[in-house]
C-alpha cells in the first residue's frame, strides 16, 4: 500500500523549539500569551518552573509548528529551567526597557546559554515594555543595539506595544 501524503501523517512540515529567558517580571509570559492567544494581562503571575505554548504559522507554503518554552525568571527555578536550554533551536533573551538591572543581567543570561545550550543556537535580544512612557525608559534603544551588536545577534523590537 502507498504511504499516505506527508500532510496526512503530521500537521506540520517543521517543528521549531524556542525558549524565552530573562529576569522575573520582564514580561516573558505576556509576550508568549500575546503571540499564542493575542491577549494581554496586567496581572503578574510569576511562572513556576516552566511552561509552553504551541502556535503553527505558515511560511513560504510550509506549516511551521512553533513550540515555545517559557521559563521562570526567578533564581530558585534555575536548575529546572537550564535543563531546557539544550533542546532549543532559538533563544529569546528578554529585558524590560524600564528596568536597567534586567538589561545588565542579560550578560549573565548569555553566560547561562554558553554553559547549557547548543553551540550555535540562534539568539534574539528583545527590549520589552517599549509602550511605557518615555520618562520611565531606563535603557535607550542604542544601548540595546550595542549589546546585540557585541554578541552579533538580532535586536528585535518585535513587541513595541502590548497594551
Ligand atoms: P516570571 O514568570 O517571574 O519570569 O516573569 P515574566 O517575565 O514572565 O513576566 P510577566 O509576563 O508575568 O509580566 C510581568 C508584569 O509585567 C505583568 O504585570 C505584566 O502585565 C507586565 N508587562 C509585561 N509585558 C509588558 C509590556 O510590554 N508592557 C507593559 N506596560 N507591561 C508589561
Amino acid at each position: 500500500m502507498a504511504a499516505p501524503p506527508a500532510r496526512a501523517r503530521s500537521d506540520y512540515d517543521y517543528l521549531i523549539k524556542l525558549l524565552l529567558i530573562g529576569d522575573s517580571g520582564v514580561g516573558k509570559s505576556c509576550l508568549l500569551l500575546r503571540f499564542s492567544d493575542g491577549s494581554f494581562t496586567t496581572s503578574f503571575i510569576t511562572t513556576i518552573g516552566i511552561d509552553f505554548k504551541i502556535r503553527t504559522i505558515e511560511l513560504d507554503g510550509k506549516r511551521i509548528k512553533l513550540q515555545i518554552w517559557d521559563t521562570a525568571g526567578q533564581e530558585r527555578f534555575r536548575t529546572i529551567t537550564t535543563a531546557y536550554y539544550r533542546g532549543a533551536m532559538g533563544i529569546l533573551l528578554v529585558y524590560d526597557v524600564t528596568d536597567e538591572s534586567s538589561f545588565n543581567n542579560i550578560k549573565n543570561w548569555i553566560r547561562n546559554i554558553e554553559q547549557h545550550a547548543s553551540d550555535n543556537v540562534n539568539k534574539i535580544l528583545v527590549g520589552n515594555k517599549a509602550d511605557m512612557d518615555e520618562s520611565k525608559r531606563a535603557v535607550p534603544t542604542s544601548k540595546g543595539q550595542a549589546l546585540a551588536d557585541e554578541y552579533a545577534s538580532n535586536f528585535s523590537k518585535l513587541v513595541q506595544k502590548l497594551i
